[in-house]
């Protein structure tokens, strides 16, 4: 689970197919981060508000992938400026392929 400045999407989907990510969830947030959004820029305006517009990433990725897929992230959402997003990383229990039956890893 990530969370990203929204311009950065599609660079980073790019990047994550690249290296094989073959599914990913988007969902458009507003949060806040340790500045609680006072002092972020969103497309040229200082946010006033303590939420800032964010997109959340949500990727089910194999454990060989994980390390690579948050280094991929990582790199590829920095700008080096307040407000590049973070990374969480969980373990997901079951995978299953509605179409198929298919599960885990087979199920990506
Ligand atoms: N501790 C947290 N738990 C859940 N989401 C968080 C957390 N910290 C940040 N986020 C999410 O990440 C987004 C970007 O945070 P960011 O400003 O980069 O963090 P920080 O200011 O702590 O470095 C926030 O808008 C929020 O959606
Ligand atoms: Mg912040």
């Amino acid at each position: 689970m990530a969370t990203i400045k929204p311009f950065k999407l599609e660079e980073l989907r790019e990047a994550l197919t690249a290296i094989g990510v073959r599914g990913m969830m988007v969902t458009e947030i507003k949060g806040f981060g340790s500045q609680s959004g006072h002092t972020e820029i969103y497309r040229g305006a200082e946010y006033a508000v303590n939420f800032v517009p964010k997109i959340k990433l949500e990727l089910v990725v194999s454990d060989s992938m994980a390390e690579q897929v948050v280094e991929t992230i990582c790199t590829t959402a920095r700008t080096g400026k307040i407000g590049d997003g973070k990374i969480f990383v969980l373990d997901v229990e079951q995978a299953m392929r509605v179409r198929t039956g298919e599960t885990d890893a087979d199920a990506l």
